[in-house]
């Protein structure tokens, strides 16, 4: 009998592991269950024995998949897929799959929610700002920044985007400007929702120069990845401009630093949680078993995101 494991240091809701269950078990495997691990071997340890794993932010590095001696396939319930060692398991000839679009609403509602947590001084009862009227330059035009700018057209914001692999005019349908540059992007809006890939080209490729031409009273949204951002350099600018504030779906490295000199004008999740939804796990989760089940029974390999 096959075997699946889903390994989620950070659980899906009840309902998603249920649906999950129902699909892996329709089709005559086993699902196993490797929730709230806390030591990397044991993930190890779980994946020897399966055929395919399903994870989250879970990293499956080349001992995971080394480890794996049935492992035919790994799916990512997500878009990012930055923490799987994907030369590892091209080498080894491990299918890798996202579930691009899945958990995306829940992302941009969380990325608009901290924008108006934030406008409103943490709900703190002071007197705050609106997000109307204000202009919004959404980094990269995928699943997550299409959503931002569906919500954010609610709220009356003017909208922007940069994205070089989307074009202008599917961007003008959805009421969206199109700009050329993220020079042209930053230096515009004073909110930029980064919605970017974290990839060898973009780590830390968000610093000085494009946070410190944003307009007075400038707020950076990240619910994409810290790695994007050259932290030392965001220090900077929150050392030069006392108006800038950074909202981020995980905390930074440098959070002990925020603490201590910034308080007021930063807030982060404690745990990356954009995508921690019922709704979203469940999208993610079953579209993971579904394309487990799709590529084992059938070989589809939609969404595979190696080569070999
Ligand atoms: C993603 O890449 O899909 C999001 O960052 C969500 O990650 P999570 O599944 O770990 O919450």
């Amino acid at each position: 009998m096959k075997k699946v494991l889903v390994a989620t240091d950070k659980p899906f809701a009840k309902v998603a592991v249920d649906g999950i269950r129902q699909i892996i078990e329709s089709a005559g495997y086993e699902l196993v269950l490797l929730e709230k691990y806390t030591e990397h071997s044991d993930f190890v340890k779980a994946v020897e024995s399966v055929d395919a794993v399903i994870i989250r932010s879970d990293i499956a590095d080349r001992e995971v998949i080394e480890a794996g001696k049935n492992l035919k396939i790994i799916v990512r319930a997500g878009a990012g897929y930055d923490n799987i060692d994907l030369a590892a398991a091209s080498e080894h000839k491990v299918v890798a799959m996202n579930t691009p679009g899945q958990n995306s609403n829940a992302v941009a509602e969380l990325a608009l929610g901290m924008m108006v947590f934030m406008a409103r001084n943490a709900f703190n009862g002071s007197s705050g700002t609106e997000l109307r009227g204000k202009k919004l330059g959404i980094h990269a035009y995928g699943n997550v920044g299409r959503y931002v700018a569906e919500i954010a057209k609610g709220f009356g914001m003017e909208i922007f985007a940069f994205d070089p692999f989307v074009s202008a005019e599917s961007m003008e349908k959805d009421g969206v400007k199109p700009l050329k540059s993220a020079e042209e992007l930053y230096s515009s809006c004073q909110y930029v929702s980064l919605h970017i890939p974290a990839n060898a080209q973009t780590k830390k490729s968000i610093g000085f120069s494009l946070l410190s031409s944003m307009p007075k009273g400038a707020t950076l949204v990240n619910t994409a990845r810290k790695e994007v951002i050259n932290e030392e350099e965001l220090l900077r600018v929150f050392e030069e401009r006392p108006d800038f504030r950074y909202l981020s779906d995980i905390e930074p490295d440098a959070k002990a630093e925020f603490a201590e000199k910034y308080a007021g004008r930063y807030f982060f999740t404690p745990k990356k949680m954009g995508a921690q939804t019922s709704e979203a796990n469940v999208n993610a989760g079953l579209a993971a078993a579904r394309q487990i089940v799709d590529f084992l029974e059938k070989g589809i390999t939609t969404f595979q995101v190696n080569k070999f």
